[in-house]
């Protein structure tokens, strides 16, 4: 993992999640501010401690395994997460999510959490394009995404269920290319 970016505010760095951290993501999923514009599933602490458990850091530079989660820290102290689901090794394509919990929110976090992951992945591994979804409200997800280089590919029409409600999704990716040249 590439080392942690100082900025002028705050100190990000991320390190891969274990099973401990089972409790605090189901904590963090259950808060208000960070299921409202994504629907996340009911999922216990044993589900997601045997999901932890599974994951390899190695198999990520080897260009094997399909799901990884980081825990974003900031002064060392857990503020939220980055998943990254492995969707085809041969093209080199994968999607990333994140999520703060709501007291580190709106504090430029995010871009910096997300700007490290994507040094790591295209450096270090053979992904070529990373995708992420947002609904088409959430205006906070929209911003960090542009402000890290993403870009703004298209709108998915009814994509999830939030609140009994279809909500349209914007696709968003960036390349290796637009990151470094970026
Ligand atoms: C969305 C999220 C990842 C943004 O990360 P963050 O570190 O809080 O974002 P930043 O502090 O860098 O703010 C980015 C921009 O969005 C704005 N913003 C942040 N939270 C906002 C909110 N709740 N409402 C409106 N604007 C908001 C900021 O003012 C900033 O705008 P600027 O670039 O014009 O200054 C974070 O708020 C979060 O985890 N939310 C809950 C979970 C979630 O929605 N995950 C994404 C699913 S796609």
């Amino acid at each position: 993992m590439q080392p942690s970016k100082q900025t002028s505010l705050e100190r990000v760095s991320l390190r891969l999640a274990h099973p401990g951290d089972a409790p605090l993501l189901k904590r963090w999923r259950s808060e208000p501010s960070v299921r409202r514009y994504q629907p996340l599933g009911p999922v216990s602490v044993s589900q997601l401690s045997a999901e932890l458990a599974s994951q390899r850091l190695a198999d990520l530079y080897r260009g094997r395994g399909e799901k990884f989660q980081w825990i974003i820290r900031c002064l060392e102290q857990p503020v939220g997460w980055l998943t990254l689901v492995v969707t085809n090794w041969d093209h080199g394509l994968a999607e990333t999510g994140y999520a703060l919990s709501s007291a580190h929110q709106r504090r430029g976090l995010m871009p910096q959490a997300l700007d490290i992951l994507l040094a790591d992945l295209f450096t270090n591994t053979g992904l070529e394009r990373i995708e992420a979804r947002c609904a088409v409200d959430n205006i906070a997800s929209q911003k960090v995404l542009t402000k890290v280089g993403f870009h703004r590919e298209g709108r998915l029409r009814g994509y999830f269920v939030l609140s009994g409600r279809r909500v349209d999704n914007y696709l968003y990716a960036i390349l290796r290319e637009d990151f470094f040249s970026g």
